[in-house]
């Protein structure tokens, strides 16, 4: 079986929480749009044969973004949820491939992605039956509260991760267990959960920190002082 390797970007979010007037991926960030650095930093990866992203099926900014890079990319419309977009995107992925390629789904709001990072979870993940993530660990003592804010306990932080991007699948198995969350009406906020949801076992792959997903504006600035250290270090 080929082992290939495509991205799916879902981009049909609003940026709700940004409060901006456009959605956030399409806010300027070091001279590009975010969707821009996104893009260009999964296509520039020499494995990753084309991208397939999910854009809102009334997105007025997409069409007037003239990107260049160098991978094939294919538009699909994305859905309610983020795991609709991404099933959308995979759907017309299995149009276009005859295999069972490995799929990184990457947020279009995380512009950091280093390249090393990419390496990482390919080389961790490759080989393996599942597939997995990116992940930081948890440095900060965590706590439960109840509704009203008092603390009903703190939870051992050792083997605690933040889950971000990409998450790496074999197309069938990630396009079924998709499925199969949506049809048990079980909600699903990243790919491993619905993995997970039927059973199997993804691995978390440490990642780098600076990979942030843009969210509010403060972040805007956090991203362009990464990318400021990324380009020093390189
Ligand atoms: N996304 C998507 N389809 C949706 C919702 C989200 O493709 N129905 C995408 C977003 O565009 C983003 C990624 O999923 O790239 C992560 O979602 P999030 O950070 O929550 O983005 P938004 O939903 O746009 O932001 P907010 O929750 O603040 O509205
Ligand atoms: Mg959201």
């Amino acid at each position: 079986m080929s082992r290939g390797f495509w991205a799916v970007v879902p981009a049909a979010g609003i940026g709700e929480r940004m409060q901006s007037d456009r959605p956030k991926q399409y806010l300027q960030l070091e001279g590009k749009l975010v969707i821009e650095h996104t893009l260009q930093r999964l296509a520039s990866h020499p494995e990753i044969k084309g991208i397939v992203i999910a854009v809102d099926q009334e997105d007025e900014w997409w069409p007037t973004v003239s990107i260049v890079i160098s991978c094939p990319i294919y538009v699909v419309h994305g859905g309610k949820q983020r795991s609709h977009s991404v099933l959308n995107a995979l759907g017309k992925l299995s149009t276009l491939v005859a295999d069972d390629p490995w799929v990184l789904v990457h947020d279009a709001a995380r512009p950091c992605l280093r390249q090393e990072d990419i390496n990482k979870l390919l080389s961790a993940l490759s080989k393996h039956d599942v597939g997995g993530l990116l992940g930081i660990p948890i440095n900060d003592t965590v706590k439960r509260t109840s509704d009203d804010d008092v603390i009903i306990g703190t939870i051992e932080r050792r083997n605690l991760w933040r889950a971000s991007t990409p998450q790496m699948f074999r197309l069938a198995l990630l396009k079924s267990a998709l499925h199969t969350s949506r049809k048990q009406n079980i909600t699903v906020t990243d790919e491993a959960s619905a993995i997970e949801f039927v059973g199997l076992e993804p691995v978390m792959v440490e990642g780098h920190t600076d990979n942030i997903k843009i969210t509010v504006s403060g972040d805007l600035a956090l991203a362009q002082l990464f990318m400021q250290q990324q380009r020093g270090e390189g």
